[in-house]
């Protein structure tokens, strides 16, 4: 089939280049030039796994094409994709004034049937809006569908999502639609949820909020876990062996980030608002993962008694490992408060430390784990990357000036830890 995919940021990028690869001639665009003129010679602009091979191999196959114009990739696509920025607006609800403009482009140069799709996570009810602006603008009368196709790809692991999901949701109005989108996604051979618009709309929004609570649901039980003595690794095993929960983000740690979930809560909070609704439980999972931070935080300044002028070794930055994106990170925000209270910040993250470098004044950036550790009073653990599971604790224990680790993620045998002598303190559990 020949697509557009307008918009090239996380989830149009991933999406074009699975997209080439199973066999379609797809277009990729974006209004940033500079970043065109970068991806036409296969600079990827983020960090995903794969995905660099991914686009130079369908680049040289001629599969797949950059461009900035969307009157040639309207000109040349049945099938249209929105995945534009949604990103939140002050009050919590989601800016969408990137869709609109979009659609309004797309309405001016379409010159034949088309689908559009919207790709990009949108409160429910956007198709509608999609719709409308289309029809507002189109300059004659010409047929069109809308569809919402929410994306479920997490970074880090986003080509293999897309390759291999748990399911394809499709929000469709006509029949027409139905088979372009059932026949785009036959390669891939996951069930294919066929709903309307307004459903598939919510089924994103829905989810990730499902997945958020499972999060700050754990992260509250961890609590209960530290003033009884039970080990919240445990509870969660034993939780996630009955099939109707599932073992899925069921780790307690310093809580969820990243540029989905809080962006998403918000946005849905608001949404619900906006019906009549006051969706209470997620302002509570919300105000949990909030707490978790701060939790943290006084776990920290409980085993250190003075943090001013302490030297604190921390191990990771990006909200999860696989990935260089620091948005809504919660190391951030543990770094902040670490730095209020007075304390010096030696730092180490595999791929992240690029990009911060401006954000984070007056912390010293390490080559690698240990010159984080050495001459530092703590080691705190704030993002799970494998290269730290696998670690010289002789070593680290002779850099460190006291044995002291504070694991935000739960990555390490306690036991172990503290027959070698350590001072390990982790989420969840009796220390
Ligand atoms: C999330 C969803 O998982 C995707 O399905 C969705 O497509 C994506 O948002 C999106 O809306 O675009 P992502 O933000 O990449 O994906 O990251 P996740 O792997 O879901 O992790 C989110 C956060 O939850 C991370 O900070 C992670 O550390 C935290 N987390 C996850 C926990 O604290 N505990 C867990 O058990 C699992």
């Amino acid at each position: 089939m020949n697509i557009s995919i307008i918009g090239s940021g996380y989830v149009g990028l991933v999406t074009g280049a699975c997209f080439s690869e199973l066999g379609n001639n797809v277009i990729c665009v974006d209004n940033d030039t500079k970043k065109i003129t970068q991806l036409k010679k296969g600079l990827v602009p983020i960090y995903e796994p794969g995905l660099e091979e991914l686009i130079s191999n369908n680049l040289k196959k001629k599969r797949l094409k950059f461009i900035s114009s969307i009157k040639e990739a309207v000109y040349a696509s049945e099938v249209i994709f929105i995945a534009v920025g949604t990103p939140s607006l002050e009050n919590g609800e989601a800016d969408l004034t990137g869709i609109e403009n979009v659609a309004r482009n797309i309405a001016i140069n379409m010159a034949g049937y088309r689908l559009i799709v919207e790709k990009s996570t949108v409160p429910v009810e956007t198709g509608k809006w999609v719709k409308h602006t289309i029809q507002t603008y189109i300059k004659r009368k010409i047929r069109f569908d809308v569809a919402s196709n929410p994306e479920f790809l997490r970074e880090g692991q986003a080509i293999h999502d897309f390759m291999h999901p748990d399911r394809i949701v499709v929000g469709v109005e006509s029949a027409k639609a139905k088979e372009a989108l059932t026949n785009l996604y036959k390669p891939i051979g996951a069930p294919l949820v066929v709903t309307d618009i307004e459903s598939a709309e919510l089924i994103k929004h829905a989810s990730n909020s499902f997945l958020a609570t499972k999060i700050s649901f754990i992260n509250a039980i961890s609590r209960i876990c530290e003033k009884t003595g039970a080990d919240v690794t445990e509870v969660s095993r034993g939780m996630g062996l009955d099939k109707r929960i599932g073992p899925g983000f069921l780790n307690a740690g310093i809580g969820y980030g990243g540029s989905c979930f809080p962006k998403d809560l918000d946005a849905f909070i608001t949404i619900a608002e906006k019906t009549g609704y006051d969706f209470t439980l997620l302002k509570s999972v919300r105000e949990i993962n909030q707490q978790q931070r701060l939790f943290f935080i006084n776990k920290i300044k409980d085993a250190l008694w003075i943090v001013k002028d302490k030297t604190i070794g921390i191990l990771g930055l990006s909200f999860k490992p696989n990935t260089d994106d620091i948005r809504n990170a919660p190391a951030l925000d543990i770094i902040y408060a670490l730095q209020k209270e007075g304390a010096k910040i030696k730092l180490y993250d595999p791929s992240s430390m690029k990009k911060t470098k401006g954000l984070l004044a007056g912390v010293k950036f390490c080559r690698d784990p240990y010159e984080a550790c050495r001459g530092s009073d703590c080691l705190l653990i704030l993002t799970e990357w494998d290269e730290f599971k696998e670690l010289d604790f002789n070593k680290i224990k002779k850099s460190l000036k006291r044995s002291l680790i504070i694991d935000g993620r739960n990555l390490y045998d306690g036991q172990k830890l503290k027959k070698s002598g350590f001072n390990y303190i982790s989420i969840g559990k009796k220390s």
